[in-house]
């Protein structure tokens, strides 16, 4: 059995540096499919999905090895389009494999990735796109067998701006024959950074940035080798942890110019944020402020995946808070967790109110999915008393070493594994 400790109720102080983007790492190694050679990607974090994207691209043939930060994929033989159902079910993005391997190999067959607990996560997007794309979908049961004769361009609006969908129309289009056009694209920061990447290895992409792609395809693509950028999402959860404690905080590496949502609604709560490219100085002795109302919202909205973080900082606020979940479903598990720590928050279907309370107690909590169990770490750092947080799985899913980190930080946390309760 092993769990974090966490003794709370004091002020975090100190510095930390934000890790490569998990959500930015992973699309562009899907994307080395498409290159019939060595893609080496810098900064890459070193974290539980990676690893099991990974071994996902070793089982169609890759050649993938680390040496710290730094990934080296070799997809000069990609001999399977078979991707095996334990690697696909171990995370939902291996759903963005579908462009990159139709665009190298014209087949793929997988297992449904499947949902998760924030919600059902279906693929109804990315299918309808990649038709448009001269692409069979077959549909046995819970295995998508999907091949092309030749992808072929297409005029594409999307329903919805899907980051995983735009992404694998993204990847279908820079060898497809003829031009692309996709329109209501996500703008999350990591569909720029795969763009900047597939140009850098010789793809033609027009409006990168914009929700207008126009992509011409290519015959091929060359080798390359690039940096990741900073994981906003994990620089996003340091600030929050220092709302919740009333902390002062340096996060060095962070994407401020991705952040400008968080940043004001840190200031809304009585925070002093100062930015200096990307360093983030935080001084949160006074963000209790409430947020009446704030609402997740596609890029650059506030985004979805700061959503129960925001509402961990907020159970402590001097008031009553409003915060809507727009984007996934069954974004609010982490409330009960919440609640046996005193907070006083209620589900209203895609809301929950959060009636800010004095304080909140340290008590056994368990992480139900990533985010989430960042939340609960948050929480247990503004509590009194000792948390145990179990579930350790899926915080290691997107943050590298989260002790090491809140460590820097000044909290009081460790690993326990085992029956010893040695503190690691
Ligand atoms: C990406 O997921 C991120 N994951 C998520 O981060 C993030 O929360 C999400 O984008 C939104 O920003 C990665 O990048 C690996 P979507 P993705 O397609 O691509 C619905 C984290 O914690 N939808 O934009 O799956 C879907 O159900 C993770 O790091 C369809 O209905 O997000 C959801 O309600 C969690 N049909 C909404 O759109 C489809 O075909 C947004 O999904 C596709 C999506």
């Amino acid at each position: 059995m092993e769990y974090l400790r966490i003794k709370g109720g004091k002020p975090l102080a100190g510095e930390v540096r934000v890790q490569g983007s998990k959500n930015g790492a992973l699309p562009l190694m899907t994307a080395t499919v498409l290159i019939q050679g060595k893609t080496v990607l810098h900064n890459c974090p070193r974290i539980a999905d990676i690893e099991a994207m990974a071994d996902l691209l070793r089982t169609i043939g890759c050649k993938v090895g680390f040496d710290k930060d730094t990934i080296t994929i070799d997809a000069t033989h990609i001999c399977d389009t078979h991707c095996p159902q334990k690697q696909v079910q171990a995370m939902r993005s291996s759903i963005m494999l579908l462009g990159p391997l139709l665009g190298r190999c014209k087949s793929i067959q997988m297992h449904r990735p499947g949902g998760c607990v924030i919600g059902e996560r279906p693929t109804d997007i990315h299918e309808w796109a990649l038709r448009r794309m001269n692409v069979e979908f077959i549909s046995q049961g819970d295995t998508i067998t999907a091949y092309t004769d030749r992808l072929t361009g297409a005029d594409i609006c999307l329903p919805f701006p899907s980051v995983g969908a735009t992404e694998n129309v993204i990847m279908a289009a820079v060898t497809a024959e003829g031009t692309t056009r996709l329109t209501n694209a996500a703008k999350e920061p990591e569909i720029r950074l795969l763009c900047e990447f597939l140009r850098k290895a010789g793809a033609k992409i027009r409006g990168i940035g914009t929700s207008v792609l126009e992509i011409t395809g290519v015959d091929t693509l060359r080798e390359v080798s690039m940096s990741i950028m900073a994981d906003r999402i994990v620089a996003g959860t340091y600030l929050l942890a220092a709302a919740a404690t009333g902390g002062q905080l340096f996060v060095r590496d962070a994407p401020s110019e991705q952040m400008q949502s968080l940043i004001g609604v840190l200031r809304h709560m009585g925070a002093s944020v100062f930015v200096d490219r990307d360093i983030i100085c935080i001084d949160a002795y006074e963000a209790k402020r409430p947020c009446p109302y704030i609402k997740t919202e596609v890029y650059p909205g506030f985004p979805t995946d700061l959503q129960s973080m925001l509402v961990a900082a907020l159970a402590l606020a001097s008031g009553e808070s409003v915060v809507e979940e727009s984007i996934f479903e069954g974004r609010f598990r982490m409330v009960p967790q919440l609640c046996k720590m005193g907070a006083d928050i209620t589900e209203e279907g895609n809301r929950v109110r959060i009636r800010g309370v004095e304080k909140l107690c340290g008590t056994d909590l368990e992480a139900q999915e990533l985010r989430g169990g960042a939340a609960l770490v948050i929480a247990a750092l503004a509590a009194d008393g000792e948390s145990r947080i179990h579930g350790l799985s899926y915080i290691e899913r997107g943050y590298e070493d989260i002790v090491r980190d809140i460590r820097q930080l000044g909290g009081d946390i460790a690993y326990i594994t085992g029956e010893s309760n040695v503190p690691v």
